[in-house]
């Protein structure tokens, strides 16, 4: 795991934004692994001004997201959709058709999660996956206690991961109470991937998946075994942290 300490959450922002341009120069035709929440609208924002400035094209880019909450439409101002869409995806030339989240209104959710799994598949798999992290370690909505194994699932969200999102919402009454998200199997399969914290918040967890054993009670340990994850960190989310036996850049 190669964890580069930053500054700054700008900071952090530029850098994995730069990574992510790299990527679609070096193969047009990318598939990109997305999340949502905090951590990652400044990159989102630099994308966009990157697009608008060096026209770096998305035409021949598909993209993949980590999750959806169940029973939340595109038309939804809380669902993942439509935060994809007004953050990114009507800023870039990317065809709609090719950017891709579950369908958390799917009537049958478990034909949704192996049609999702088949589309991955059909894509070639995730070149690069950008990942946040929870402050309880889940990646994805993959919560302590999920098994390495699953592959694209139905989440229970757990009460501190709802009240952690009713930020968004107008009380924590309206915050689903399911999701459905990849499987920590279905994130370890993507050929790259970039882990992006910032912020005391996230301190617990960091130092955890760097300095802690890999287990299911912390989701994303599993990325100690992948053999290309990079950690963009800030100094805050990497306060409680003695990093050993990890390489460690500037
Ligand atoms: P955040 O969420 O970026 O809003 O902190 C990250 C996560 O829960 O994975």
């Amino acid at each position: 795991m190669n964890v580069v300490e930053v500054d700054s959450y700008n900071e952090m922002s530029r850098k994995a934004s730069e990574l992510i341009v790299k990527k679609i120069k070096e193969n047009t035709s990318s598939v990109l692994g997305l999340a949502t929440g905090g951590t990652v609208i400044r990159v989102y924002q630099m994308l966009i001004k990157d697009h608008l400035v060096n026209g770096t094209s998305y035409r021949e880019v598909n993209t993949i997201n980590l999750d959806e909450y169940v029973g939340l439409g595109s038309s939804d101002s809380n669902s993942y959709r439509y935060y994809m869409n007004e953050n990114l995806f009507t800023h870039l030339d990317i065809p709609q058709e090719q950017s891709h989240l579950p369908n958390g209104m799917a009537t049958n959710r478990k034909e949704e999660c192996v049609k999702y799994e088949e589309l991955i598949g059909e894509l070639g798999g995730v070149d690069l996956q950008l990942l946040g992290i929870g402050e309880n370690g889940h990646i994805g909505f993959n919560e302590p206690g999920t098994s390495f194994r699953s592959k694209t699932h139905v989440v229970k969200l757990m009460e501190s991961t709802r009240k952690a999102n009713a930020r968004y919402f107008s009380s924590l009454d309206s915050v689903p109470t399911h999701a459905v998200t990849m499987g920590i199997d279905t994130i370890f399969r993507s050929k790259q991937i970039l882990l992006l914290a910032s912020g005391m918040k996230k301190a617990a967890a960091i130092d955890w998946l760097l300095n802690g054993e890999v287990s299911e009670d912390l989701p994303a340990s599993i990325l100690k075994k992948h053999n290309r994850v990079t950690v963009i960190a800030d100094k805050d989310a990497l306060s409680l942290s003695k990093v050993s036996g990890i390489t460690f850049t500037k």
